[in-house]
């Protein structure tokens, strides 16, 4: 077995547990936020209750984020060290901001939020809840603005075989760091709306008592639901605009387009051979890839073997089309899910707005299997972010298979990948427990 493929296969089970914690844990900050400031300015009681009950979920949610973000750096060292040594002066100044606002702004402001209840004014707990978001959301900046560097490099030189910092506003407010920070923040706020969504559907399901409780955490997370898709939506729409710019290959990928495409054809369906580098069924509709990508009939989407000719010429030889079928198929996943929370979300609006909610039981358990839809989008779309990029680690930069540890044998990355993926299966069945326990509870 290769020891590199073992590593690629753990950072991907790993962040991928990761990620269903931390959109919660952003998303409910923000919910419980707003929950606390009603209060402030409304005083009923309801409010409190409400930022009572949703903060515990938030804080599992926290904690799982924390416990599964600590072990996940293990592996920068254990299975990554080149790559670790070789973008190590890039990434410490975000990564020690992160940890700055992560354990200082967050974990003192979440004490003074959790303990603070009886000894201190409602304008101090409604301040330290918004400093909690507030840390949560910069703690997401600056990891996704390291995240940014491998898919476009900005503000280095390359010094002694490695990466060296030269610009550090050019590494963080790098506009690929700007789009994906707005694209993953609102994303989390929509999974934590569809959560919220579903934890009310099973209580009306279950006729609850609370139903006045349950409407008005409702009404928020359509709310924060619709607005944050919208801005998921649109700013989706401009990162494929800058992937047609800066990522080209990984567009061709996300299209599975091999030759270059002037007629703006966008692939439905299609069968991938990628071996053969060609599609064996491919249904298109005609210009939708245009409008999408350059709001215009008119554009230009290079296909993957030109591509892979003129990255041929720049790095030397070696296959530089990442895994077609899996990009392709995460980009469709990723906008149909997009799509489908989107028709989900106005049906309610139009419902529970209009008149009180009666919604049809089929409709309530569609909303309980939808909480899983952001969170389908939420992997699909880092797949497309991530894979798409391969093979390269950093984007035009350094190989993915040369990061990776020098001498790592395939026996000691086999029994991380099987240590590493045990102790996140039990960390997620612990966390899954404890939140259907509180779902089951009630406020
Ligand atoms: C429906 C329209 C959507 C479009 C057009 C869209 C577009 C994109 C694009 C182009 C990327 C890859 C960026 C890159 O590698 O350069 C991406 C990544 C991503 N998407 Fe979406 N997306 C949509 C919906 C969603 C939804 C509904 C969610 C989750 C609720 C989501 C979550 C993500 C995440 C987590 C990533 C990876 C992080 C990032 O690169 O920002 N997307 N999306």
């Amino acid at each position: 077995m290769d020891p590199l493929v073992l590593s690629r296969w753990q950072f991907a089970i790993t962040t991928s547990y990761h990620f269903l914690f931390v959109p919660l844990s952003v998303g409910l900050g923000l919910l419980v936020a707003i929950m606390e400031t009603l209060y402030m300015n409304r005083r009923r009681e309801i409010y409190r209750r409400m930022a009572v009950y949703w903060g515990h979920f938030f804080l599992i949610s926290v904690a799982m984020g924390v416990v599964t973000g600590i072990v996940l750096e293990f592996q920068f060292g254990l299975n990554w060290a080149r790559f670790s040594r070789y973008v190590g002066d890039v990434f410490g100044p975000p990564l020690a901001i992160e940890s700055w606002a992560a354990f200082f702004l967050e974990s003192v402001f979440i004490g003074v939020w959790l303990y603070g209840r009886k000894a201190l004014s409602i304008r101090m707990q409604v301040f330290s809840i918004w400093m909690v978001t507030l840390g949560a959301m910069l703690s997401a900046f600056w990891i996704i603005s390291a995240n940014a560097f491998m898919q476009e490099p900005a503000g280095y030189v390359l010094r002694n075989n490695r990466v060296e910092l030269v610009n550090f506003l050019a590494v963080a407010l790098n506009h690929k760091a700007l789009y994906m920070c707005g694209h993953t923040i609102l994303a989390c706020i929509v999974t934590t709306s569809f959560f919220v969504l579903g934890v009310c559907a099973w209580h009306f399901l279950r006729n609850t008592a609370e139903q006045d409780f349950f409407r008005r955490s409702m009404k928020l997370a359509i709310l924060t639901g619709l607005v944050s898709l919208l801005g998921v939506i649109v700013l989706g729409h401009f990162m494929a605009r800058d992937m047609a710019q800066h990522q080209p290959m990984k567009l061709a990928a996300a299209e599975a387009i091999w030759e270059t495409r002037t007629d703006g054809r966008e692939s439905l369906f299609a069968v991938i051979d990628e071996p053969a580098r060609r599609n064996k069924v491919d249904i298109t509709v005609p210009w939708l890839l245009n409008v999408m990508v350059f709001d215009s009939l008119q554009g230009t989407i290079k296909g993957m073997k030109p591509l892979q000719e003129e990255q041929v010429v720049l790095s030397g030889p070696g296959n530089y089309i990442p895994p077609v079928t899996l990009t392709y198929w995460s980009f469709r996943l990723m906008i149909f899910s997009g799509i489908t929370m989107l028709l989900l979300l106005l049906v309610l609006a139009v419902t529970v707005f209009r008149r009180k909610i009666v919604l049809p039981r089929w409709f309530q358990w569609a909303l309980i299997a939808a909480v899983m839809l952001p969170h389908i989008a939420n992997i699909t779309g880092w797949i497309v972010t991530e894979v798409g990029r391969q093979p390269w680690a950093v984007y035009g930069l350094l190989l993915t298979s040369a990061g990776s540890t020098a001498g790592l044998a395939a026996a000691t990355a086999l029994s991380s990948l099987i240590l590493f993926t045990l102790i996140y299966t039990v960390l997620a069945f612990i966390a899954a427990s404890l939140i259907i326990r509180q779902i089951k509870k009630g406020p």
